[in-house]
């Protein structure tokens, strides 16, 4: 026998050894390439998939298998192996085709095959699943992810419910919470889950336009609506025909307009601005706010009819501190994204991550990014570490929840001091989170930078570049504008 088909003998024997062993363990698992596609899969996946299984599945990408929010280009763990991390304890859905989903709990991690001779060169990373059949029984054990939304906590796997058991609906959605707390996300999320996601996803935003504009900006106008009007435009409303508008800040919206919302919702009907015929309207409106509406209504800020009229689904996204077991997830996901960003593969100290579970967040999940942004941006070394972190401002007793306890010495993040670097600023000023903040900056400098801001999807670096200010001054105009 020669040697190269003695080593095919020993590798064979060593795969069926190691399939064997997971398999008595309740394991199987698959072995993928620096593509990301299956090379091998190990025969316990027949338990799962049905007869034959092994033999089909090698060949086929891994986001076929296991779906593209965990495994596409941009996916969570994708970007995380991509990172040399490993990851543990997530769940997926993994499947042959669309017809037959199984719930999989899933490890994750990069391989050095070239480490072990007995080993396929070709095998980069390794996935380990075994069935997850108690779906409720465990569902607060590991991270899971709809779209690109993560979260671990009972909370949100309620509203990742809710989004899957509206995926044949076009009802009306109504989704409040606090400022960063995932509102556009969650909107997205339903669309793409939506027999509408072919279609167009418009976002309007109430609060970033006076009147007369907003109501041009939703409905359109014609040719002489106003003046500057000088030729025919169409609206949103138009635009997302066939498709969703996400109207933001709705709870923003002046009275009149209110008025025009509503009748569309009513009788599906709007006329653009300057026109008196009628056009009949062909999206999907899902809505959100972090207003508390019952408060405006008794206020007669908001219409009642409109409220009900928009809250047929109603969506509460929890702020942060309020889903504490969603912290860890996020902060991991964000960190893998925002360092492949920048090609870096980088990783928390335990004490950087004690200090990121115990801040209270007022600003939400957008405050966590931005505190990671600034992170990544200081982090020198692999591991990020407590004081590469902006400084946290706690949120004060005066806002209605209760102090956070005081960080151990080791964890303190104080302004100054030997570790303090120099411009670090704090990540959140402090404010009430539920409302927004009175800016001090002059209006037309807020909605200029609201503007840049928006126009760049609110990624900070680019909108940094296209005002032609550093990224720290630009921090400083947002914060000093209440928009952060
Ligand atoms: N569950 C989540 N998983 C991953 N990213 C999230 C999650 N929730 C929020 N984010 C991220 O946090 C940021 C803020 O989210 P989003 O814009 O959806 O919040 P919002 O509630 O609409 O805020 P605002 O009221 O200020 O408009 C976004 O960059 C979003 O990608
Ligand atoms: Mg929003």
């Amino acid at each position: 026998m020669d040697s190269e088909s003695q080593r095919e003998i020993e590798a064979r024997a060593a795969w069926q050894g190691v399939s064997a062993a997971f398999a008595a363990l309740g394991r199987t698992f698959l072995c993928v390439d620096r593509e990301f596609r299956v090379i091998h899969a190990s025969a316990a996946i027949d338990e799962i998939l049905g007869e034959g299984a092994s033999d089909r599945v090698p060949g086929r990408p891994v986001s076929d298998l296991l779906g593209p929010d965990l495994f596409g280009p941009a996916g969570t763990l994708t970007l995380a192996l991509l990172g040399g991390e490993r990851r543990e304890g997530w769940r997926g859905h993994l499947r042959l085709n669309d017809s037959d989903h199984h719930l999989v709990s899933l490890s994750a991690a990069p391989f050095p095959s070239q480490m072990v001779a007995a080993c396929d060169p070709r095998v980069a990373y390794v996935i380990v699943l075994r069935p997850s059949e108690q779906e409720t029984a465990d569902a607060a054990s590991g991270p899971t992810s709809i779209s690109a939304l993560i979260a671990r906590s009972p909370a949100m796997l309620r509203v990742f419910a809710l989004i899957e058991n509206l995926k044949h609906s076009d009802a009306t959605v109504l989704i409040t919470g606090e400022s960063g707390t995932g509102k556009e996300l969650v909107a997205r999320s339903i669309h793409e889950h939506s027999p509408r996601t072919r279609g167009p996803f418009v976002a309007v935003n109430a609060g970033a336009l006076p009147g007369e504009l907003l109501e041009s900006e939703m409905f359109g106008h014609v040719r002489g609506a106003f003046t500057g009007a000088v030729k025919d435009r169409i609206g949103r409303f138009e635009m997302a025909s066939g498709g969703t508008l996400f109207l933001d800040e709705v709870g923003d919206l002046p009275l009149p307009l209110q008025v025009k919302l509503l009748r569309v919702l009513q009788d599906g009907t709007f006329e653009r601005l300057g026109e008196s015929a009628s056009r009949a309207s062909e999206a999907r409106v899902i809505a959100a706010t972090n207003v508390d509406l019952p408060t405006a209504i008794s206020e007669g800020r908001f219409r009642e009819d409109l409220y009900y009229r928009l809250r047929v689904v109603p969506i509460e996204v929890p702020p942060l501190r309020e889903r504490r077991e969603d912290i860890e997830p996020l902060a991991r996901a964000i960190l893998a994204r925002v360092g492949a960003r920048q090609g870096r593969a980088l990783q928390f100290s335990p004490d950087a991550l004690r200090v990121l579970l115990r801040h209270d967040w007022p600003g939400n999940v957008r405050e966590l990014e931005n505190a990671l942004e600034y992170a990544v941006a200081v982090c020198r070394g692999q591991t990020l570490l407590p004081e590469d972190l902006p400084e946290l401002v706690p949120q004060g007793p005066a806002f209605g929840t209760a102090a956070p306890p005081p960080p151990p010495a080791s964890e303190e993040a104080p302004p100054a001091g030997p570790a303090a670097r120099p411009g670090r600023v704090p990540a959140t000023p402090p404010g009430h989170p539920g409302t927004r903040r009175a800016p001090r900056a002059d209006p037309e400098e807020v909605e200029r930078l609201r503007r840049v801001l928006e126009d760049h999807r609110w990624n900070r670096g680019a909108a940094a570049r296209a005002l032609g200010i550093s990224r720290t001054t630009l921090w400083r105009r947002l914060r000093e504008a209440g928009l952060i």
